[in-house]
């Protein structure tokens, strides 16, 4: 019994090993995630000041120049506007649908994910503080 959960072990580590193997990365996949998030995050600045974004011709970025107050690193947090705690692409939905009057995205949606990547960017380096105020 003993040597049969000896096998078992040894044979879980040797899987193990193959999928840490399989995890390794090089410099050049390094390079490629990089300038894919760097595109990523051009597109969003791209969609946070395009006026045709929702149906006023307002942008994020009149109410938040350079992304200034989004806060980021305080999601999740209790947002007063939604009673709950919510993600930050719950927080953009609400100012797409208040004060751009536009329709809420899919939170799949490749723009919610452009417009995240480049607010967020904007606070890199701030230490992450969920649900302050
Ligand atoms: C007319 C001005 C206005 C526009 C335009 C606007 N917002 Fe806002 N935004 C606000 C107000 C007001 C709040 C609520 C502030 C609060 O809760 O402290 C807010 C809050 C936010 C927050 C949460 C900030 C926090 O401290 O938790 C985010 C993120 C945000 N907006 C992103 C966006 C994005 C993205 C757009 C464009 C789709 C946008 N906003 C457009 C006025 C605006």
């Amino acid at each position: 019994m003993k040597n049969i959960l000896m096998s078992v072990a040894v044979i879980y580590g040797l899987l193990g090993t193959t999928s840490l193997t399989a995890d390794e990365f090089s410099n050049k996949n390094l390079k490629h995630w990089k300038s894919e998030y760097q595109f990523v995050v051009k597109e969003g600045r791209k969609v946070f000041t395009n006026p045709r974004l929702g149906s006023n011709t307002v942008t994020c970025n009149e109410c938040h120049p350079n992304a200034a107050n989004t806060h980021p690193e305080t999601y999740p947090k209790f947002q007063k506007q939604l009673g709950k705690v919510v993600t930050i692409s719950e927080m953009i939905n609400w100012c797409i649908a208040n004060p751009l009057e536009g329709k809420k995205m899919r939170l799949s949606d490749p723009r919610m994910t452009a417009l995240i990547a480049y607010i967020t960017e904007e606070r890199r380096g701030v230490n992450l503080s969920p649900g302050k105020h």
